[in-house]
């Protein structure tokens, strides 16, 4: 079948054991239909409720292609709906953020609650006989979900319920939220956004990708193979290569693939009961004193480095972020990285991981700027085509059961993880 057509028999010769054709990556047939079947189904990640504190507060994104609003109703209730006025289409917010107690559309003034109820229409006199404002409301998403603030929803009214789509990845959100002495964290601290010329799975593979680092990150580590710290109080960070190999201690990290494409790492043993500097030591104490001291210990103990919500959002531990994937074109994404503020933490601290996240993740950064580098020149890699085929299969048939039931795990520098999101992919895809 050639580029720019596919059907359902073409999407599943896509992806075998091993490896997926280019096609995934570039043909903008299946991204189509990927904004339809998978961003046009799956639950995707919309917003932080934090980032809607008041009512009328609202913040726009798009889910797969489609504008949506998240915002804060007068009766203070987050809803998600969609960011289209229901006379004649236009967008009806373009701001990225903002207040407002009504929701005015500039061509011709039709004014909605934030909640998408539609209150007034000028001139009202020329509406058409049995013209009714409550059939012109906003469309809401037709599915919303929330967990500690995280806000999710899915544009289709049937599928997995969120509480069993969640479930797998409830303790990855807890892992990071539970570090806030206020039990709770907010993404108010800004974003880092930018926009990569490659497809927006380069984005979610790479988010769990531990065999990369020695190679991709090599300028950030030492004589000694040992990358610079990335946690305050740490001397030093994660050893990362040995000679000219990857390090032994990198290779016990260990991948988890959970179903619907989720999937995490873990983390990298650190020196933890070295880790102390003024700063951290203050805010590991206000810990202590909120949840006690043993509880404090357990929660800043690093288990998970990197987890993916497939297929939108990915959660950091070491430099704590949120991140978002936003798909534009088969060749082109943004990213949004928010860091995460702690509730109820020293200033101090919070000011130190936001710093940390500067060097690591902006644009022009120690890391992300490999990372971004690479997902473009694989997008133009792809574009050979000397080859059909993208090799995932580190690892293929050692992957070890664990609990829950089809949940696996194995070495991180295999691809586990690649192919647990190829498999949730084409769930969604091959579904007519
Ligand atoms: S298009 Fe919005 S009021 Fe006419
Ligand atoms: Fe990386």
């Amino acid at each position: 079948m050639p580029d720019g057509s596919i059907n359902d028999r073409g999407i599943a010769s896509l992806i075998e054991p091993g490896r997926v054709h280019r096609r995934v990556y570039t043909d903008p047939a299946v991204f189509e239909l990927e904004m339809q079947r998978l961003f046009g189904r799956a639950w995707l990640f919309v917003g932080h409720a934090t980032q809607v504190p008041k009512p009328g507060d609202f913040i726009t994104t798009d889910l797969g292609r489609q504008p949506v609003l998240m915002t804060r109703h007068h009766d203070g209730s987050v809803r998600v709906v969609l960011n289209r006025c229901t006379h004649r289409g236009v967008k009806l917010v373009a701001e990225r953020q903002g207040n407002r107690q009504r929701l005015i559309c500039l061509y011709h003034g039709w004014t909605f609650d934030p909640d998408g109820t539609l209150l007034r229409v000028p001139v009202d006199e020329g509406c058409a006989p049995g013209f009714k404002l409550c059939d012109f409301n906003l469309a809401a998403a037709p599915r919303v979900g929330i967990y500690r603030g995280f806000v999710f929803a899915s544009l289709s009214p049937s599928g997995v319920a969120f509480d069993d789509w969640i479930a797998p990845m409830k303790q990855n959100i807890d892992d990071i939220v539970d570090r806030a002495p206020g039990g709770q964290i907010a993404l108010d601290a800004g974003v880092h956004r930018y926009i990569v010329r490659a497809n927006w799975k380069m984005q979610a593979e790479n988010a769990v990708d531990s065999y990369h680092v020695p190679f991709s990150h090599a300028s950030t580590v030492n004589q000694k193979g040992v990358q610079f710290s990335r946690r305050e109080g740490d001397e030093e960070g994660a050893k990362v290569v040995e000679g000219q190999r990857t390090a032994p201690q990198w290779k016990q990290r260990r991948s988890y693939s959970v179903g619907f494409g989720h999937c995490w790492t873990s983390n990298t043993e650190l020196k933890e009961n070295e880790r102390s500097s003024a700063v951290y030591d203050e805010y590991k104490q206000t810990l202590a004193a909120a949840v006690g001291a043993e509880r404090a210990e357990w929660i800043l103990t690093p288990r998970m480095h990197n987890s993916l919500l497939y297929p939108n959002v990915s959660f950091m531990g070491l430099n704590m972020h949120i991140r978002v994937i936003r798909p534009i074109a088969v060749d082109m994404t943004e990213v949004n990285i928010y860091p995460v503020r702690l509730v109820g933490a020293p200033d101090a601290m919070n000011i130190r991981n936001t710093r940390l996240l500067n060097v690591t993740h902006a644009a022009a950064s120690f890391v992300q700027s490999d990372d971004l580098e690479a997902f473009a020149r694989a997008q133009a890699g792809l574009q050979s085509l000397q080859t059909d085929w993208v090799d995932i299969s580190r690892g293929l048939g050692r992957e070890e059961p664990i609990d829950p039931p089809g949940a696996l795990r194995q070495m991180a520098t295999d691809e586990l993880v690649v192919r647990g999101q190829f498999r949730a992919w084409l769930d969604y895809m091959a579904a007519a």
